[in-house]
């Protein structure tokens, strides 16, 4: 029916495989090899899958290493094509026009919008002559700041058929990182909505976004869609709503694509790290499509038929891949909901998968732990016959979570692809084909097609194994050996930022950030990060966010930020603050540092636990000792080790003895 366990692996059966495309382990070696070896030819012929107004001319040209002169990467080269016009107009033949692209519902039951290739078509034609009429063009920025509402797709589509790059904020960020993101990128309009839905409460997005409009001069244009119908600020001359732009008499139906080069900028995200500000990635526009067109179809396994429920929110790269991108291209029907799969009821994901007849769900573990703890009698009571195959993807997977999962969702019958990518990879690089080989729990198995993972020496032992591949059963650090389509192209505004990020721990290699472990039979572990990056429910927080937002408060000299492990958001953050002279540590000052973190990133960044503390441990040099950090946060004080370099030792004394529990 699906999947047979034995030995604690998880196998695809007979019946699954006879429809999966690519149904045994031996079948995906040979292309495995062939895109590692002959990657000119293996992506030629993928990239003829897809429409092109002119062929590439040269497949890949690329630079990893950091002696040999500038890091890049290039593909595709000479060859000129719309992803956009992919995504939908490619799908407009009979009788495939009729098919459902979007199937969108709304918090409220009662609001559903379904939107076949035709409509959507028409709908992103319309918006992008609204862009047009704007006097926007080819490569000029618009920052959209929107919730799970079906006006966000339209506009990321309308964006790319015109070559205007879209820069996406997530609509839980607050003013201030939206300014900086506007500012950042160069937007010039806006698109944001009067409020949002969430838990049948409704929250401002227009003010905020008005907060962030005051510093950002470039801005001329906001274009607000009207989602609850309240009362909100206006600033005449600036503000139109998107129903007066888009009925306008003066808009058709029809736009034409823009002809774009391979390596044109499609879109700019900002990811957070463990240093300066968030990073700009600048995913391109051949690259980046054919790549998360395969992924979509091979590790989902797509059907012509399915229909696929992404549950990330399109403000993160994961909804940009696989709730937009990958399946529109591959013509298949995107499921994408407003609201959050607990409410008004527990078991409203189930609900919604069974009405909906979902084949594809893929979710994230923090999502499956805060479902599993409402009880097993919540996906008991819906069959969910459709499923076939299920996703989790954001942070390592806890067995215990992927057996849940599996039992209580896929009924035994689906087999679970977990994931693992980054913002900066595009698409996923590591992960099941579902119908090829069997899983285990908390792997992520094997590289997707042209991926060449290391776990490479992280070289603190013996420097001169740095980089070398670790034996297997042994962590090391994840790293890839060659590029691939979708890696991001730069770090918007600064290359340089993009190589010392990405290409100097490991000379040649791009380096992720997380450590991995692969066993015996060569299935990857992936360990979680093994910088100062904070995975909070499968959103990546930045530690440098955290502790500049603190700093800037009146009261904190310092601040440190580490990862907690959190039952449900995997991490959570904790929070070390030593105050200025003159403030005195407080549950009143405690609060309202929380609440200042909260106004300068937003409500995913919220600290979870913050300490007082006298002093910060320090090297000599003045650095902050954050491996320490990270161990009395882990609860983990009798691993400190080698704590000699440390300017004063009682300061960690102090730090543990006042450890919040
Ligand atoms: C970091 C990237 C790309 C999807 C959403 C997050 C962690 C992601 C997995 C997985 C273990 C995972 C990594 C990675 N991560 N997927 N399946 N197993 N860890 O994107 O915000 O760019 O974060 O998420 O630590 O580096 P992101």
């Amino acid at each position: 029916m699906g999947v047979i366990e034995k030995d604690g692996k998880f196998y695809p059966d007979e019946e699954f495989k006879s429809k999966a495309l690519i149904n045994s382990y031996e079948k995906y070696q040979e292309m495995y090899k062939r895109s590692i070896e002959d990657p000119e030819n293996f992506w030629r012929e993928m990239s003829e899958e897809l429409f092109w107004y002119k062929k590439p001319e040269k497949i890949l040209d690329y630079n990893f290493d950091t002696q040999k002169g500038k890091v890049f990467h290039e593909w595709f080269k000479g060859g000129y094509t719309n992803v956009c016009y992919n995504a939908l107009d490619r799908h407009l033949d009979n009788p495939t026009k009729n098919r459902v692209a979007l199937l969108w519902q709304g918090e409220p039951d009662e609001d559903v919008k379904v939107f076949s290739y035709q409509m959507l078509h028409r709908e992103v034609c319309r918006f992008a002559n609204v862009l047009k009429k704007k006097g926007l063009k080819k490569g000029d920025r618009v920052c959209i700041y929107l919730p799970m509402i079906w006006e966000l797709p339209v506009a990321m589509l309308a964006c790319a058929r015109l070559g205007i790059i879209h820069a996406i904020v997530f609509g839980g960020f607050s003013a201030d990182a939206l300014r900086d993101r506007i500012q950042e990128s160069g937007s010039k309009l806006l698109i944001t909505v009067d409020q949002t839905l969430r838990n049948g409460r409704k929250f401002d997005l227009k003010t905020n976004a008005d907060d962030a409009l005051k510093d950002c001069p470039l801005v001329t244009d906001c274009i607000v869609v009207q989602r609850t119908g309240s009362e909100i600020p206006w600033t005449e001359g600036r503000d139109t709503w998107w129903n007066d732009e888009i009925n306008a008499d003066d808009i058709s139906n029809f736009c034409e694509c823009e002809q774009m080069e391979a390596e044109d900028p499609l879109f700019i995200l900002y990811t957070s790290g463990s240093t300066g500000k968030p990073k700009g990635q600048v995913h391109t526009t051949g690259g980046y499509m054919l790549y998360v067109y395969l992924t979509t179809k091979y590790i989902f396994d797509l059907q012509p038929e399915s229909t696929f429920w992404c549950m990330a929110d399109i403000g993160w790269i994961t909804g940009h891949s696989y709730i937009v991108y990958g399946p529109l291209l591959n013509g298949t029907t995107s499921f994408m909901y407003e609201g959050t799969p607990l409410w008004p009821a527990p078991d409203r994901a189930w609900d919604l998968i069974e009405r909906y007849e979902i084949n594809v769900c893929y979710t994230a573990p923090t999502v499956i732990r805060a479902l599993s703890r409402q009880g097993e009698e919540w996906p008991a009571k819906h069959p969910m016959k459709s499923l076939r195959v299920l996703g989790s993807v954001g942070e390592p997977i806890n067995p215990d979570a992927w057996k849940w999962y599996h039992k209580n969702v896929g009924k035994e019958n689906c087999p679970i692809v977990d994931t693992w990518w980054q913002t900066e990879t595009g698409g996923i690089l590591i992960a099941p084909l579902p119908g090829a080989w069997p899983t285990k729990p908390g792997s992520a198995t094997f590289p997707f097609f042209g991926v060449v993972p290391r776990s490479a020496d992280p070289g603190v032992d013996d420097p001169s194994k740095l980089g070398q591949k670790m034996p297997p059963g042994e962590a090391g650090h994840l790293c890839m050996e060659k590029p691939w389509p979708a890696l991001s192209r730069t770090i918007y505004g600064d290359h340089q930022r993009w190589i010392d990020t990405y290409f100097t721990q490991f000379p040649g290699m791009y380096f992720t950030g997380d450590g991995v472990l692969v066993d015996e039979e060569g299935y990857h572990f992936l360990q979680g990060r093994v910088d100062d990056v904070i995975n909070v429910s499968g959103h990546r927080i930045g530690t440098a966010d955290v502790e500049s937002a603190l700093v800037m408060h009146d009261a904190v000299a310092e601040a440190a930020a580490a990862g907690m492990p959190h039952e449900i958001k995997g991490q959570g953050i904790y929070v070390f603050v030593t105050l200025k002279m003159g403030h005195e540590p407080s549950d009143d000052l405690r609060k309202e540092l929380v609440s200042h973190v909260r106004k300068e990133i937003g409500a995913i960044a919220s600290p979870d636990k913050l300490q007082f503390a006298p002093a910060l441990p320090k090297t000599r040099s003045g650095k902050i000792m954050r491996r320490i950090l990270r161990k009395i946060v882990e609860n983990k004080v009798d691993e400190l080790g080698d704590v000699s370099t440390l300017e004063d030792s009682a300061v960690i004394e102090e730090l543990v003895k006042n450890r919040l529990g």
